[in-house]
């Protein structure tokens, strides 16, 4: 994407998203009647903020180039064999189909590569960190993090930057993106780009998005009723994934996550009755050390979620249908094995997951909504593609 072009959308999206939003308030209507289902319908007043880009690592065109071409570098792990991309394929939606992910030793991820579509707006990054905060911070864990091994490169910097610097083309792209920067081929600025080209994963051509903006015939009606489904009191799908984003949560539209509303504990494990997960992940107790923080999560975007099974933390959930149904049940039940237990009585989930009746009519038109929110654009558009 060059310059023209990045300014081009970040205008279209700001004065689309302030349109929406002043038509919304001429409309004038309070959100929640409850005669009236559609009126629940919190997304007309969404919009999209303008993209948060940090003043010291500016957007430029050889810098998301350099990043692109660094993401899909399988250079960048200790021993050449894996990218950024090989777990996290644009395809997918950038994530790789799998529970867990084979690091460069075969190690295997203790979670499930996460999606990173519209990653520039999460406030906060990784499943359960209220502490990982900068996409340029976040990079620096998937190269150097040694429990497991993801690209293994700490202690070893030196030789994959030198690996980088012998090819001519990499010398004079860095060269092309850090101007004033000597050496250029540095770990910081291998962190400055790739984040830069993360910032450009931006996906808002779903049939959901037409239909937001005016095309009716975008969705069917089935989805139309899941819309619906989705916002209404008792699924209460929309008060953990709001906003633009399917994650924000509401209060918090203004491209920062608020921490202490971001993360929830959705009934998925009760292992010993008060509500326990497996020791291998316990989640946001993990970094806070606060027993109320076992099991909470961050809630996760739901744009083109049909295109990232398996699903939550740790992929232990195969399919949409199996996500509803565990929602639908207000916790999940694993009936044998070391993580035995029922998620519904587990005294440490959210409120907002109480459970529902969910027909076959419900189910299908719920999946068909979620279905919507897939842009076949983002996950084949070339400027996001390995450009070698
Ligand atoms: C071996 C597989 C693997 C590789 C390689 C990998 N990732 Fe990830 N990625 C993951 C997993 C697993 C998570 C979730 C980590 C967690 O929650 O602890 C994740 C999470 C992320 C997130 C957080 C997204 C969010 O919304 O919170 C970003 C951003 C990200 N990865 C970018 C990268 C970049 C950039 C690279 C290359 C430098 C990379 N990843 C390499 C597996 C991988
Ligand atoms: C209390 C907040 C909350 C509510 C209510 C909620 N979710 Fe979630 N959702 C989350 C969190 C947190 C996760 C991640 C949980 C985990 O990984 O352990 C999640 C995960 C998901 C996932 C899997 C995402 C992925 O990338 O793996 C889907 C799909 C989903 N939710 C859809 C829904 C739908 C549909 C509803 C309404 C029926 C709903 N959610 C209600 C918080 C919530």
């Amino acid at each position: 994407m060059n310059r023209l072009t990045t300014q081009f959308w970040t205008g279209a999206l700001v004065l689309g998203g302030v349109a929406l939003f002043v038509l919304s308030l001429l409309l004038g209507e309070e959100p929640g009647n409850p005669e009236d289902p559609d009126s629940f319908l919190t997304d007309r007043l969404m919009y999209v903020p303008p993209l948060p880009v940090p003043p010291d690592n500016p957007l430029t065109p050889q810098k998301i180039e350099l990043g692109r071409r660094l993401f899909y570098e399988e250079d960048l792990s200790v021993n050449g064999s894996i990218a950024c991309a090989t777990c996290h394929e644009q395809a997918r939606a950038f994530t790789d189909g799998r529970a867990h992910s084979a690091g460069a030793t075969g190690e295997l991820t203790r979670r499930n590569a996460m999606s990173l579509t519209n990653v520039a707006y999460n406030g906060v990054l990784t499943w359960a960190s209220d502490t990982v905060v900068t996409l340029e911070q976040q990079a620096l864990m998937p190269l150097t993090l040694e429990h497991p091994v993801e690209m293994g490169i700490l202690g070893k910097e030196e030789t994959v930057l030198a690996r980088l610097a012998a090819e001519d083309d990499y010398r004079k792209q860095f060269a092309d993106a850090f101007l004033a920067s000597n050496p250029a081929i540095t770990l910081d600025n291998v962190l400055l780009a790739l984040a830069s080209f993360e910032r450009t994963l931006l996906s808002y051509d779903s049939p959901y998005d037409r239909f937001l903006a005016g095309d009716e015939d975008a969705l069917s009606a089935e989805a139309q009723r899941g819309r619906v489904l989705f916002f209404s009191p008792g699924f209460n799908c929309s008060r953990c994934h709001d906003g633009h984003n399917f994650r924000f949560t509401p209060g918090t539209r203004q491209g920062e996550d608020d921490t202490s509303v971001a993360f929830h504990n959705t009934g998925l494990y009760n292992i010993d009755g008060q509500g326990g997960l497996p020791p291998e992940d316990r989640g946001l107790l993990e970094v806070t050390g606060r027993p109320e923080d076992m099991g909470r999560f961050k809630a996760p975007t739901l744009r083109n979620i049909a295109l990232t099974a398996p699903y939550m933390h740790d992929g232990s959930v195969e399919t949409l249908e199996d996500v509803l149904r565990h929602y639908a049940r207000g916790g999940r039940m694993i009936e044998e094995g070391p993580y035995a237990g029922d998620g519904r009585q587990s005294p440490l989930k959210s409120e907002l997951i109480g459970g529902f009746e969910l027909p076959p009519d419900d189910l299908a038109a719920l999946l068909a909504f979620l279905e919507s929110l897939t842009d076949e654009h983002f996950v084949t558009r070339n400027d996001l593609a390995d450009p070698g």
